[in-house]
């Protein structure tokens, strides 16, 4: 059997090729093509077998390429994995690319900032200059990239990962991005013979170095098989949660729920404080209780220490939010409140502070009502 990265399909007549054509598709040639037979890279027929005497129309060859095509096999996905390819190391991808490292993987590093694929190579990870190269060097590929437009630059572009993936490579997507377009990159890269998920993570920088990412993942059951472990190395739990994209519809999900608790933390803090209780003793008082989250334990010893580094920078917070409204307007699902706090962030962010980390959405409720939600000896009132 023969394993076709693209479907180029020939002709032979008398030794000579008579016609070619090049269709979609890649795979490897199941029994279904038998009167075809593997020359290299393409698969060949004779003129005699194909169509007889009768020169080989435009319509024949058509039929041909569907033949071929409807008769390969997807190759299965690659499951012996030691070299890994990881391109995006920021904040998220640093710490992600360290602990596959740490975990015995060999990795080829890509980012456009060159700090931070120095860093990662004084950590043990080699490089390599395109994203193709990146592909055509490793038995899988993980992205971490900001957004939509990025990661389809960087699997799409001519230098791009699809360009340089074999077939039957896995290549994650980790990026938060609109899980229509993981759909539709999914379906670009299966036309391939690629295998792509989108597998999103909620955890922020502190887990991303722990290892014990929440990763949610969309895409073709046994390619993520090959590769959950893997991602076990990042992340505490790893779950398949459907079809390709439905990892960045709950990714989306996740972003509306911590906003809208972000926000709620933030206006009763300031209500508490406004009325002359120490913020610290609310803090202390109910995060045992129904109120307590994961996001207050995060954000409150923050925002009473007036840190607001990013961790998970308002300006992406804006950008899933965009997400989430953009589909929820497509699907008809009301998105009235996260509408609302999305706004409170593009204020932010008009007033210089999109780089700061999302629990700084307090300013914007602290500035309204005129006072700070600090440690009681080291507040000061607008
Ligand atoms: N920071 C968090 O707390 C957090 C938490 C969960 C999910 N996320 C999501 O993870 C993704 C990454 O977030 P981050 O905080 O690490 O962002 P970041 O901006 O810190 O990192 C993105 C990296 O991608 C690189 N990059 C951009 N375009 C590139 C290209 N064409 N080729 C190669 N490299 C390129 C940038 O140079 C940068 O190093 C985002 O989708 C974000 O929404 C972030």
């Amino acid at each position: 059997m023969c394993s076709l990265q693209e479907l180029r399909v020939m002709v032979y007549h008398g030794g000579k090729v008579e016609r070619a054509a090049l269709g979609i598709g890649a795979g490897t040639l199941g029994e279904r093509c038998g009167r075809w037979r593997c020359l290299g890279r393409e698969v060949a027929m004779d003129a005699a077998c194909a169509g007889g005497a009768e020169p080989i129309r435009d319509e024949l060859l058509d039929k041909l390429v569907t033949e071929v095509r409807t008769g390969m096999a997807p190759n299965k996905p690659t499951a012996d994995i030691r070299k890994i390819g990881f391109i995006g190391l920021g904040i998220m991808g640093k710490p992600m690319a360290k602990n596959l490292l740490k975990a015995g993987y060999t990795l080829v590093v890509n980012d456009l900032n060159r700090d931070a694929v120095g860093a990662l190579e004084e950590a043990g990870a080699a490089s390599a200059g395109s994203a193709r190269e990146v592909a055509a060097q490793t038995d899988m590929v993980i992205t971490m990239l900001p957004n939509s437009p990025e990661v389809k630059e960087v699997m799409l572009g001519d230098d791009g990962v699809l360009a340089g993936a074999k077939p039957g490579q896995v290549v994650v997507d980790m990026s938060s991005i609109a899980p229509l377009v993981s759909r539709e990159l999914a379906k670009t890269a299966a036309e391939r013979d690629v295998y792509l998920l989108d597998a999103p993570v909620s955890g922020g920088e502190p887990k991303a170095i722990d290892g014990t990412l929440a990763i949610m993942v969309g895409g073709d059951e046994e390619a993520f098989r090959a590769v959950e472990g893997i991602l076990g190395k990042m992340g505490a739990s790893v779950v398949l949660v459907g079809e390709p994209g439905s990892g960045n519809t709950t990714k989306l999900a996740n972003q509306v729920i911590v906003a809208l608790n972000i926000a709620g933390m933030s206006e009763a803090m300031v209500l508490a404080r406004k009325a002359g209780v120490d913020p610290q003793k609310v803090y202390e008082a109910i995060r045992g209780g129904l109120a307590g989250s994961t996001v207050l334990d995060a954000k409150m010893p923050k925002v009473l220490d007036g840190d607001f580094k990013p961790g998970f920078r308002i300006e992406l917070h804006i950008k899933d939010l965009m997400n989430a409204l953009e589909t929820g307007h497509e699907l008809g699902s009301p998105t009235l409140l996260t509408s609302q706090v999305c706004e409170y962030m593009q204020m932010l962010k008009a007033e210089d502070k999109g780089a700061d980390d999302h629990g700084g959405l307090i300013q914007f409720f602290e500035k309204l009502a005129g006072t700070e939600v600090r440690h009681m000896d080291r507040h000061t009132d607008w």
